[in-house]
């Protein structure tokens, strides 16, 4: 596995991949590596001849009092993560090579961003379309591979890449959980073992929309009630949002009438935490007819 930190150097090596007609997926990540980012790892190889993975902890991305400088970063481990993985090439640069001095140019991110995390972290996804754009450029690749969970930041990116004609397909794959259903997240190292149970609340409480859904409660009023009282009865009480929305365009619903996303994201301690489960609008209507 080629080991890069140079941008020139990564594109010269996925230009001569592409002169060759191997088909390359990429898969970007901040490091700290888990189960699922090498699951896409996984999914990339599975769909193409070369997979590149990138590791950057984006400093655009992160707000004045989020956790830039404690984000975790472990070089070495992800290193051997993705060579054990199989992955071609892993691009590493430094927060100087991706933005060196004067740098000034910053994308406006979709619609799609605005509410949500784009509510809670202002200029959040500013960062992220930024850096995305900015990867894809030094590594052009035929399909970008993110996961489920950052459920708005796939969206964000994929309404990117669509309205600048961006020659990628942006592709969501499903959420790896723990055994117990805790998705897998970079943030789940920070949680003390006490924690690991009110962290749990967030699935419980999107277990809870699902379930009554099932049983023919369509009311998002009421579904986000109880969403809301389960993370209360976990013990989470600092809820940044628990909603049920369109699951396109993430605009607020009445009832579940059509394809719809359930997103939660609150604090256990310090450590903030987001998750989603998609709803079925057609659970309800068997149910209900
Ligand atoms: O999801 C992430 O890890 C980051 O937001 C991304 C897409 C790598 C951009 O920094």
């Amino acid at each position: 596995m080629k080991v890069v930190e140079s941008p020139l150097e990564a594109y010269a090596h996925i230009d001569q991949w592409r002169r060759q007609g191997l088909r390359i997926g990429l898969v970007l990540t901040m490091g700290a590596l888990h189960e699922g980012h090498v699951s896409l790892v996984r999914r990339s190889k599975d769909e193409n001849d070369i997979t590149v993975a990138s590791v950057f902890v984006n400093p655009t991305q992160f707000g004045p009092h989020e956790d830039f400088s404690r984000y975790p970063r472990m070089l070495s481990e992800d290193t051997l993560k993705l060579r054990n993985a199989h992955a071609d090439m892993v691009f590493m640069p430094s927060a100087e090579q991706m933005y060196p001095s004067g740098f000034s140019t910053f994308v406006e991110p979709p619609s799609v961003a605005k509410g949500l995390e784009g509510a809670c972290r202002p200029d959040h996804y500013r960062g992220v379309v930024t850096v995305v754009l900015k990867l894809l450029s030094i590594l052009p690749s035929r399909i970008a591979y993110f996961g489920q969970k950052d459920y708005q930041q796939y969206l964000v990116i994929r309404n990117m890449a669509e309205d600048l004609n961006l020659h990628v397909r942006v592709q969501c794959c499903e959420t790896v959980r723990e055994s117990d259903g805790l998705a897998m997240s970079s943030r789940n190292r920070y949680l003390k073992p006490a924690q690991r149970h009110q962290a749990l609340g967030l699935w419980r409480a999107l277990v809870t929309a699902k379930e009554m859904l099932a049983h023919g409660d369509i009311d998002v009023s009421r579904l986000e009630s109880a969403m809301r009282n389960q993370l209360y009865k976990d013990g989470v009480d600092r809820i940044d949002y628990a909603r049920v929305v369109d699951r396109e365009s993430l605009e607020p619903m009445i009832n579940v009438d059509r394809p719809s996303v359930a997103l939660i994201a609150a604090y256990v301690g310090s450590t903030r935490l987001i998750d989603n489960i998609f709803l079925q609008a057609d659970v309800a209507a068997v149910k209900t007819s």
